[in-house]
């Protein structure tokens, strides 16, 4: 399969837009989602990392599952860099990674859930992996008319977030809440498109 992020790996660090974006998402977490240090959390398309190594020292551990291997290079060079040892990485897709009997107190995924083609599954399996009360939080695009990515095509144009509530009350999830998080801009279209920050916890 190719590596859509291949190339963007690895200055994805030093990229003003994703660094500002991070910075968003990260504030607004921790505004809302209280961290301790017995935590256990799923990091879903983690990326380069960047979130987990904010998050890292609050809680005992993270799993980043993400499935592009230039980026879970990136990622671990970065954690080695940074000596953040609970942090595990697994490559492979968020639907078939296998995750043993791990269980979290948290799932979360930030800029990556509209890459994610069998989204539903995701959810199902989601719904499994977390302990009763543990919540899910997602940060991504409200719905937009596919120009976010120009030319490359994704599985899904942003969210409807009515609909993305559906398919979580259907998997037994309950307290959605659904707040504004920072819009992002892409000069190269002149757009700012909205973006969202839902958490959901599972009864
Ligand atoms: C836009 S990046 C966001 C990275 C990171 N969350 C951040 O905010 O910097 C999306 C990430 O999701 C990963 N990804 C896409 N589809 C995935 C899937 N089905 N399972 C696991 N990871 C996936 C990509 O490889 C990529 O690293």
């Amino acid at each position: 399969m190719s590596d859509r992020f291949e190339t963007r790996a690895t200055e994805w660090n030093f990229n003003p837009r994703i660094i500002k974006m991070f910075h968003a998402f990260v504030g607004q977490f921790r505004k809302e989602i209280p961290l301790n240090s017995e935590m256990n959390l799923l990091d879903v398309g983690g990326g380069t990392g960047l979130i987990a190594s904010d998050f890292a020292e609050s809680v005992n551990s993270i799993t980043i599952v993400d499935s592009s291997p230039a980026t879970v290079k990136t990622a671990r060079e970065h954690l080695k860099t940074a000596s953040i040892e609970n942090v595990t990485l697994i490559e492979n897709d968020i639907v078939h990674a296998d995750l043993g009997d791990l269980r979290f107190d948290c799932i979360y995924g930030h800029m990556s859930f509209h890459h994610i083609g069998q989204i539903d599954l995701a959810f199902d399996r989601f719904s499994k992996l977390l302990v009763p009360g543990g919540v899910l939080v997602i940060g991504d695009l409200n719905s937009e008319d596919g120009s976010f990515h120009g030319e490359e095509k994704v599985p899904h144009n942003g969210f409807d977030t009515v609909e993305l509530s559906a398919k979580l009350l259907f998997r037994g999830f309950a307290n959605i809440r659904i707040l504004p998080l920072e819009s992002v801009d892409r000069p190269e279209t002149g757009a700012l498109f909205e973006r969202f920050f839902l958490v959901a916890s599972k009864a």
